[in-house]
């Protein structure tokens, strides 16, 4: 099915949210102007706490939001999106594959609201990017069926549907060749492994393929820091669908969880 070309949904107004990531090393901050997707100022990382306990992580949230607080005292006010790598329902975390096992059942909107003091929007990572790349990034010109895989400690995957995310899509989880995807295509297993670029490909390659034949995407968006080298391995893949690389690189998680901060729905 060729792609077709049209904006995929209408953007909010002018708004600042923060919004802010938790990946696997670390946590990642900005006020972003919802209207077009940008940062107000830089985005501000605080190293991710080891143990990746609740209570370390959300002290680390807590610093990350004083810090940008501190340079705009406007925004205090404002529902803050965080983007975590766990399965959210209704706010609810339901996995843990790269945090503490503690965060499991746990209600973390309203564990964060009562720590960070304000209304808070919780989203799983992949979904946070994903919507994202769709509303600002390389897939906002494509409509049907786009897919989003980000490629950092785990695989996270969203799938966006015309403009319509379908939440809490665990594609890094898929069983390829005997092993679970996220345990041999993620980056963090290239650099641990010293895989070079032609043995990571082939990593990404069967695990693409797969992927593919089962959702035949419009459109496949890869993201995460990996996104920065994409010269080095989307010219090895060989995919029916077009393969990209993210259009805001590593800031999409801290993009779209400012985003669900204004239209959240999880
Ligand atoms: C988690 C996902 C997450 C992804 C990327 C996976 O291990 O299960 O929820 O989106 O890692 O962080």
């Amino acid at each position: 099915m060729a792609p077709v070309t049209a904006a995929v949904s209408t953007l909010p107004r002018r708004a600042f949210h923060i919004g802010i990531d938790v990946g696997g090393t670390w946590i990642k901050g900005a006020l972003i102007d919802v209207a077009n997707g940008t940062p107000a100022g830089a985005v501000r990382r605080l190293q991710t706490p080891s143990c990746g306990s609740v209570d370390a992580v959300a002290g680390t949230m807590a610093r990350l939001v004083t810090e940008l607080d501190a340079g705009n005292p406007g925004a205090t006010d404002h529902t803050v999106g965080v983007a975590i790598p766990s399965i959210v329902k209704q706010g609810v975390a339901r996995s843990a594959a790269n945090l503490h096992s503690g965060w499991i059942g746990l209600d973390v909107q309203s564990y964060l609201q009562s720590r960070l003091g304000r209304p808070v929007r919780v989203v799983n990572d992949a979904d946070a990017a994903g919507l994202a790349e769709t509303q600002y990034g390389a897939g906002a010109a494509t409509r049907g069926v786009v897919l989003v895989l980000t490629l950092g400690t785990g695989i996270g995957s969203a799938l966006i549907v015309d403009g319509r995310l379908v939440p809490n899509f665990e594609l890094g989880h898929l069983e390829v060749g005997g092993f679970k995807a996220e345990s041999r295509a993620s980056a963090v297993v290239r650099e641990n492994e010293g895989l070079d670029w032609v043995e990571y490909a082939s990593r990404l390659q069967r695990y693409l393929s797969h992927v593919e034949f089962l959702f035949s995407p419009d459109l496949i968006i890869i993201g995460g820091g990996i996104s920065a080298c994409s010269h080095e391995f989307l010219p090895r893949l060989s995919l029916r669908s077009p393969v990209i690389a993210a259009g805001l690189e590593n800031s999409a998680g801290v993009v779209g969880a400012a985003l669900q901060a204004t239209t959240g729905r999880t």
